[in-house]
């Protein structure tokens, strides 16, 4: 695999950041748990799952006879719920803050781990007394609130299957994501506050219900958030608040199978149609909870957690909902965007809370480093210890400045790498043992086994580059794609036989620790989040403007990748379009409403013609080199070889502008 120059400079990173003698002497990872993990890794993710309370426990570690699928734990039972929750106040914790609550318009509210609990205990019996079952599905489509967390927490007790959209998304998309899993209830809030403003989100879920789609749903739980006015469907919609009101506030909760579906969580992968990621029970909170405690260090008790993802992420799953509260953890969660009312806020929150653990993506370091320094000048940052990244790679300027304006110079960096299929961290330093080093996320965690192989299955060696590959079944993996068994192996075991393939690419340097490449197939990483641009390309092509579109991610200073698209315009359409900067408008504002804003192309190209070799397949390599500004690559593969000169001859002409 051809590794690009700048990667080749990284390599050669000479800066260490070794952990200091007080840090070493307090902490929670000690370098025995290798050791431990090399020598009997089975035993060794016993010993994490005995960490959590069995209903009944486990006799049997891993079956993995019916490879690729695993069963963790199988004759085990065991509450989620019970174990982020019940079990912490029966231990004499119930006064202990589980979450502090920070709303955009500064309004602010405490949970002790009891209060959560009776929350819960109450969301608990309103979904029993709606008809929810263990099994069935329940959509969550919320605003980053203290009721997102609760509504998990309370799916999971009961032994249902929660489905969470990111309230980003649109109507259309939360319909396919409801229809796919044929939830029975769907659990939302009048709206939530973002950049300074009530946000709607019902207006969502009522058209997302409308024209006889998603029939399955029953009921729609509705949070009053902003207090705006909402339409209201008597006999199917109903106030969280006045259910919860009308409830017994006990519930006991029962034990599941560990192997008991816990969550489907979509995300984009290569074609048009998201993946339905499904996660069970045990093996995943063994390995949320593990993850949690070694890689942040997590101190129960002493150190206040922010992990600032949304919950309609992975990230949010694992490191908000549940990895945290299975530690008894106190963390933080906050609703709005980090430049309300200004780029303060964030370190406004830190200060306010003392925040000591902060879990936050490389996208937002880099806006905030845009600002410059100044953006922490008037906040007490001290409390800081540890410092998370996730969701795409950290360059080391990015990461300097983390370590440097954020963490004081002292707080060590945890560069976590992976994926909302392998449910919990794969690659990360562990603070008080690794000497860190700016942008690599270094090594496979105690109890992970990954290689980096070339084309034909082989290791590569120190100094090489290849794919990034899972070599041994982890507790926390992904069992399936919800309805897809084939698609499930074929997207992530067909590649390398008895390897799962993660669709990165890595390079191992001197030293054998990783550096992450980027995506190698046709999934794009915008902030931090997955978009496809295969269902980019479709939402283009579903406007009646559109014949053909080709999307493609190029590089951006802010977001790591961005958007880009080109297309081909309809010829019987010519008399209604207008300019390519008013067509550009229609079509971003399209996918918009298809997708949600967060696919909106950041440019748009109005071409003539697509490069495409001879069997029809587009050559998004020459079309990355016109979204990157640079000369375009080989083109003799092409069917028509003058495709590039009329591409980058249009655009030049300015007929984009
Ligand atoms: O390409 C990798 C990138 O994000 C992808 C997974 O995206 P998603 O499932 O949305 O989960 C994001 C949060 C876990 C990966 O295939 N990625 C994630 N973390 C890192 C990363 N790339 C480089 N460094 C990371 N630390």
């Amino acid at each position: 695999m051809s590794v690009a120059p700048e990667i080749e400079n990284l390599l050669h990173e000479t800066r260490r950041f070794a952990p200091s003698s007080e840090f070493v002497a307090d902490a929670i990872a000690k370098p025995e748990l290798y050791e431990k993990a090399k020598t009997d890794r089975l035993q060794f993710w016993a010993e994490q799952a005995n960490e959590l309370h069995w209903h009944k426990p486990f006799t049997q570690v891993l079956d993995w006879s019916n490879t690729p699928f695993a069963k963790w734990f199988h004759d085990g039972e065991i509450n989620v719920s019970y174990n982020c929750l019940d079990r912490h106040v029966e231990a004499g914790w119930g006064k202990r803050v589980a979450l502090f609550f920070e709303g955009e318009p500064g309004d602010s509210k405490v949970y002790t781990y009891l209060d959560l609990l009776i929350e819960v205990k109450k969301a608990a019996n309103v979904l029993l007394k709606l008809g929810v079952q263990p099994g069935d599905r329940v959509a969550i489509y919320m605003p980053m609130i203290p009721e997102a967390i609760i509504a998990m927490q309370a799916v999971a007790r009961v032994g249902a299957v929660h489905s969470v959209v990111f309230g980003g998304f649109s109507a259309d998309s939360l319909a396919a994501r409801i229809e796919d899993a044929e939830a029975k209830l769907v659990i939302t809030a009048d709206g939530g506050f973002r950049k300074g403003k009530a946000s709607p989100l019902k207006p969502a879920v009522d058209e997302a219900l409308s024209g006889g789609k998603c029939q399955t749903v029953e009921n729609v739980l509705v949070v009053k958030r902003t207090g705006n006015d909402v339409d209201w469907t008597s006999g199917r919609d109903m106030w969280w608040h006045e259910e919860l009101g009308a409830v017994e506030t006990e519930h006991v909760a029962q034990g599941f199978n560990a192997e008991h579906p816990l969550f489907i969580l979509y995300t984009s992968g290569t074609t048009g149609k998201p993946k339905g990621i499904l996660h069970t029970t045990g093996g995943y909170l063994t390995q949320a909870g593990y993850t949690h405690r070694n890689v942040f260090d997590l101190h129960p008790g002493q150190d206040i957690y922010w992990c600032t993802a949304d919950v309609g992420w992975i990230t949010g799953h694992s490191y908000v909902a549940y990895g945290p509260l299975a530690n008894g953890a106190t963390q933080v969660i906050y609703e709005g965007t980090p430049d309300s009312p200004d780029w303060g806020r964030w370190w406004d929150i830190v200060q306010k809370y003392h925040v000591s653990i902060l879990y936050t993506a490389p996208t937002a370091i880099r806006s905030f480093m845009k600002i410059g320094r100044s953006v922490t000048t008037h906040y007490d940052l001290s409390s800081i210890r540890v410092l998370g990244s996730v969701g795409e790679p950290i360059n080391p300027e990015a990461w300097m400045w983390y370590r440097d304006v954020i963490g004081g110079n002292k707080a060590p960096i945890v560069d976590t790498w992976w994926q909302t299929e392998t449910g919990a961290i794969m690659i990360s330093p562990l603070p008080g043992i690794t000497a860190t080093k700016p942008g690599s996320a270094q090594v496979a965690l105690p109890g992970i086994e990954m290689a980096v192989i070339d084309d034909d299955g082989n290791k590569v060696g120190a100094g090489h580059g290849g794919y990034l590959t899972i070599t041994e079944p982890w507790p926390s993996m992904l069992r399936g794609i919800w309805g897809d068994p084939e698609r499930y192996k074929e997207t992530y075991w067909s590649r390398f036989e008895g390897k799962y393939f993660a669709g990165d690419g890595a390079k191992l340097d001197e030293d054998g620790d990783l550096w992450l490449l980027g995506r190698v197939d046709d999934v794009m990483n915008v902030s931090g989040h997955r978009l496809s641009t295969a269902e980019i390309e479709s939402a283009l092509v579903s406007h009646p403007f559109v014949a053909e579109a080709a999307v493609v991610g190029a590089k951006d200073e802010t977001t790591g990748q961005a958007v880009v698209a080109f297309v081909i315009l309809r010829r019987s359409h010519m008399d209604e379009i207008g300019s390519d900067a008013d067509t550009s408008k229609i079509l971003r504002d399209h996918v918009a409403k298809e997708i949600g804003p967060i696919a909106k192309p950041r440019t748009i190209f109005v071409v003539s013609e697509l490069p495409k070799t001879r069997s029809g397949k587009i050559m998004r390599r020459l079309l990355r080199d016109v979204a990157e500004d640079r000369p375009i690559g080989d083109v003799t593969t092409l069917a028509d070889t003058s495709v590039m000169d009329t591409i980058t001859g249009r655009i030049n002409a300015g007929a984009n502008d």
